[in-house]
């Protein structure tokens, strides 16, 4: 084929998709440096559910703890899964030497003891998880107060602190088994990450029966406060069209953020990292700030409309 110089090419490279999405994400990069957040009010205890597993939960409760500490809030992350995938990607040791979560609910031990300080901010601190968290399931149903040890432990442990953390953010393993039980009797808030994919909503009828069942007979303050659309692909009809179903049944739940499905999120906890440390300035950074923004913005809104 003769190349020709005169013949334009189809588009120059600086209005090429890829120049648009990297102009847009240096001008969301911007307005994020000038955001000005004063978290102040009670402590927030949020749990991260879904009874599917490889939906997001994880990857969502450990980068939003990181943005909102990147905010300048001070984050605690309990890790409810046996699987430990929250302290990997706090980069928390776990062995099963390493008191955890397990000695809290099955041992009573303070929170205070097993709580261990992220290598990446010493605002954000995390509750690890061991493999023995997988036999708590069982051991805790012959246990006294099963569904309230987590509850215990954390006001405890918020109450004993002067100066006591501004978020609490439980990663629950996906089952609606004692240990998410524990988890909702010990929350505030619940939230959902859903994955922009084909039996998305699949299965959150089921969740939020649940969470009915707790307010019911365990803790009444439990409420559906947010939605989080994870791994969403804007080049697929479908991503569109499950954002615009979850978005039309959920309206005030749903962040206006949406998190990309990216490479480098799913990079990051291979090297104990959130991808707020790995890459802070990916697409998949960039999304979890402006999630933890609005998230923290929505918390304030709440407060000030309690104090009026
Ligand atoms: N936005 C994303 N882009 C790419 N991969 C992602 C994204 N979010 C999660 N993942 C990957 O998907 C898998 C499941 O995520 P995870 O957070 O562990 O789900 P869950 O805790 O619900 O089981 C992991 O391998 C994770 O790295
Ligand atoms: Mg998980």
């Amino acid at each position: 084929m003769q190349e020709s110089d005169d013949v334009a090419a189809p588009f120059s490279i600086d209005d090429s998709p890829i120049a648009r999405e990297l102009a847009d994400l240096t001008s969301r990069r911007k307005v994020l440096e000038t955001v000005d957040l004063h978290i102040e009010g009670p402590t927030r205890v949020i749990t991260v559910s879904n009874q599917k597993g490889g939906v997001g939960k994880t990857t969502t409760a450990v980068n939003m703890a990181s943005a909102l500490a990147s905010l300048g809030a001070r984050v605690l992350v309990i890790d409810l899964d046996p699987q430990g995938n929250a302290s990997t990607a706090l980069g928390v040791p776990h062995t099963a030497e390493t008191p955890s979560v397990y000695d809290v609910l099955i041992d009573e031990f303070p929170l205070a003891d097993i709580v261990q300080v992220s290598p990446e901010s010493p605002r954000l601190l995390c509750a690890p998880s061991t493999i023995h968290l997988a036999g708590a399931e069982i051991e805790l149903v012959s246990q006294v107060a099963r569904e309230h040890r987590l509850r215990t432990a954390l006001e405890d442990y918020l109450s004993d602190d002067a100066d006591p953390v501004d978020f609490v953010i439980i990663d629950c393993p996906p089952s609606l088994g004692l240990l998410t039980i524990n988890a909702f009797t010990a929350a505030h808030e619940l939230m959902i990450p859903i994955q922009c994919e084909y039996y998305a909503l699949e299965g959150l009828s089921q969740l939020l029966g649940s969470v009915r069942m707790i307010q019911k007979h365990l803790n009444p303050r439990l409420h559906l406060s947010t939605i989080l659309l994870t791994m969403y692909d804007g080049r697929t009809r479908l991503a569109q069209q499950v954002a615009d179903e979850v978005r039309s049944h959920f309206s005030k739940e749903v962040l206006h953020t949406v998190i990309p499905r990216s490479v480098r999120v799913s990079e990051a906890p291979s090297f104990g990292q959130t991808v707020i440390a790995y890459d802070g300035a990916s697409a998949g950074a960039v999304a979890y700030r402006e999630a933890a923004v609005e998230l923290a913005r929505r918390g304030l809104a709440e407060n000030n409309k309690g104090a009026s």
